[in-house]
């Protein structure tokens, strides 16, 4: 794996010329800014289990992981990869690059892939701020991940610069669900899910999506309108 972080790791400490700091007045999904560092100590202390629970990861989102991403080509960027799930969904003969943000969960995605027939390279990058030069990747990829970026307009718009101009950008995301007890508890617990996953569960991801310099193409709902696909192109 290579390390390929930013040099400004705080996302939301930012400051005006005069050097004093300025305070982040942006909201998502109703919750404050959180910081690069904040994400990537969540998932250090959660990378072991999420890795042990990726079975029901899969029970739950591989069919709709399978037909949009089965729809990738080319060489292939994961946007926030986790233990590289995604990989497995991808046709025969795309190349597949994963970045995240965590250490832990890189390393997870590296052992599980190490026998994988398909060439995999991961990166330690962060997906607001990519080191990769625009048009580098035919598709780019990304699932469960806008909820989680500290700024996600940031992060997608990114996506669509390393992405060729005629490439596509598959989102497969979970949000606020469209069955009125399920969203409701949602809305209960957001703050508690938050705190403890650095996760928007209650976000709407055509929202988040439409914030961005991204297209929306095609998007369909599944799973009582909790998870979101989405076709997207680069501006
Ligand atoms: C819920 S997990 C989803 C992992 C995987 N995409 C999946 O579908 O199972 C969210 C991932 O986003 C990563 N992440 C969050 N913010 C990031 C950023 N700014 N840059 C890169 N990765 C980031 C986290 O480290 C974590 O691995």
């Amino acid at each position: 794996m290579d390390k390929i972080t930013s040099d400004e790791d705080a996302t939301s400490d930012s400051s005006t010329d005069d050097g004093s700091p300025t305070v982040d007045t942006r909201e998502f999904a109703g919750h404050p800014p959180q910081s690069i560092a904040d994400v990537r100590e969540t998932y250090r202390e959660q990378a072991a289990m999420i890795d042990r629970m990726s079975w029901l990861n899969r029970l739950l989102t591989g069919r709709y992981r399978q037909r949009l991403f089965g729809a990738a080509s080319g060489r292939v960027l994961d946007v926030a990869c986790g233990v590289g799930t995604n990989a497995r969904y991808l046709p025969a003969g795309s190349e597949y690059v994963g970045i995240d943000i965590s250490t832990e969960m890189l390393a997870k995605a590296e052992q599980r892939l190490e026998d994988h027939p398909r060439e995999t390279r991961f990166y330690e990058m962060d997906a607001q701020d990519m080191k990769f030069p625009n048009d580098s990747f035919e598709t780019v990829i990304s699932s469960l991940s806008t909820c989680t970026f500290p700024d996600p307009a940031e992060a997608l718009s990114e996506m669509g610069r390393v992405c060729t101009p005629d490439g596509q950008i598959l989102l497969l995301e979970h949000g606020r669900s469209s069955v009125d007890p399920i969203a409701r508890f949602q809305d209960w617990r957001a703050d508690a899910h938050f705190e403890k996953h650095s996760c928007r569960w209650n976000q709407n991801p055509l929202k988040t999506v439409s914030q961005s310099p991204l297209t929306i193409v095609e998007s369909s709902t599944a799973l009582l309108g909790s998870v979101t696909a989405i076709k997207a192109r680069p501006e």
